[in-house]
């Protein structure tokens, strides 16, 4: 049986991760059972969640523990097979964490995911056609309710979810904003994704200018928000929002090495009978086949171009996790294994 390089969560953060918080191993994969798959891994997802899961704080999700494997998806090829339905060669999707190699119980629900190559690339499907798609897909249609021709307005608009987010609400006939870091993130973001207009945040760093430019890209106000990174940029959202705007709230990366996100207009939740909806995608697992078809033909049709950043080799993940955490990723961060 292969030797299996893995990433193990060392220590807890304190305030910011760094590297020091992660280390490298290695074992030997157990021979397989009756039941069992092994994969080797292709890909692996690196995802904000992921900082979450290092402290030891109440969520919605239990803690990282110590000493093992760090969670995360990964796409890959079965390699050896013990369960009737999962055959040598399949590509298959799960969350084998940051290793190379896992054998997964072929039995346990949900635990393992054959996936077709054939129109979709197999790294896609840890990003716009996985969970980050889905994410997109829940916020957009279950909680922003979108109606054609209104303005939907997103943060971290050229990355995983928000590149989603964009090309499903405007197959919706809607005008889509989008915030991102950069002039380059900027120029992908309405040229290759076709937002309608978007916002550098690092250009409009404070409250009062990124109020004046969503004011200049949505001159009808803004219907629905797709919250993924929280701050001054909350706050500029909701003095544009239109009476019974809907914000889906899906993340708040500005602060997930603790940093404090205060809101000073809260008022305007009230004064403008806003909605303002928390959710997490793995609680609506109902909506994953819908959501999945819908996002396969946009990618298969080229209607959705998602980029990918990609990190060479499981030794390099430490650090494009901590630069995903301060926007250094372009597109969908993945590790390529093999
Ligand atoms: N609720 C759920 O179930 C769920 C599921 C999946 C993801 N999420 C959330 O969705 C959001 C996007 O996830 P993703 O996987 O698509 O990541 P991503 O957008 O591909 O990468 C993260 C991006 O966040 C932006 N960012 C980081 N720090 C920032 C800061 N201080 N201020 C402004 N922007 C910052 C950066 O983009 P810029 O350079 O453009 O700023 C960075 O590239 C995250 O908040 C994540 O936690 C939630």
């Amino acid at each position: 049986m292969p030797r299996n390089q893995q990433i193990l969560l060392d220590n807890r953060p304190q305030g910011e991760a760094t590297a020091g918080n992660f280390r490298l191993a290695a074992t030997d994969t157990p021979p397989l059972q009756d039941g069992q798959v092994l994969v080797r891994h292709h890909y692996l997802s690196l995802d904000p969640y992921m900082r979450g899961r290092m402290n030891d704080s109440k969520s919605y999700a239990a803690s990282q523990p110590l000493g093992e494997v760090m969670i995360g998806g990964t796409v890959g090829e079965v390699a050896e097979s013990r369960h009737p339905r999962f055959a040598v060669g399949d590509k298959v999707v799960g969350m084998g964490g940051w290793q190379e190699w896992s054998v997964v119980d072929g039995n346990a629900p949900g635990m393992l995911r054959k996936v077709d190559t054939t129109h979709v690339p197999l790294s896609h499907y840890l990003g716009a056609v996985g969970m980050p798609g889905v994410t997109a897909w829940y916020g957009l249609v279950k909680i922003i309710e979108p109606r054609a021709g209104e303005t939907m307005v997103v943060s971290a608009a050229s990355g995983a979810v928000g590149s989603a987010f964009g090309a499903l609400a405007k197959a919706r006939g809607c005008r889509v904003v989008g915030i991102a870091g950069g002039p380059d993130k900027c120029r992908y973001v309405t040229g290759e994704l076709g937002f309608d207009a978007c916002i550098d945040h690092r250009e409009h760093g404070d409250l009062k200018a990124m109020s004046r430019a969503l004011k200049d890209t949505c001159p009808d106000g803004i219907d629905g928000y797709f919250e993924n990174v929280g701050g001054y940029i909350l706050d500029a959202v909701l003095l544009r929002a239109n009476a019974f705007a809907r914000v889906a709230v899906c993340g708040m990366i500005a602060g997930y090495d603790g940093q404090p996100l205060p809101l000073q207009n809260p008022a305007l939740i009230l004064i403008n009978r806003m909605k303002v909806q928390g959710f997490i995608v793995s609680e609506h697992m109902e909506v994953w086949p819908d959501a999945l078809k819908e996002l396969g033909g946009l990618v298969a049709t080229g209607k959705l171009r998602p980029r990918e950043s990609v990190a060479l080799g499981l030794a390099s993940a430490p650090e494009a996790f901590l630069g995903l955490l301060k926007g250094k990723n372009f597109g969908k961060q993945l590790v390529k294994l093999v």
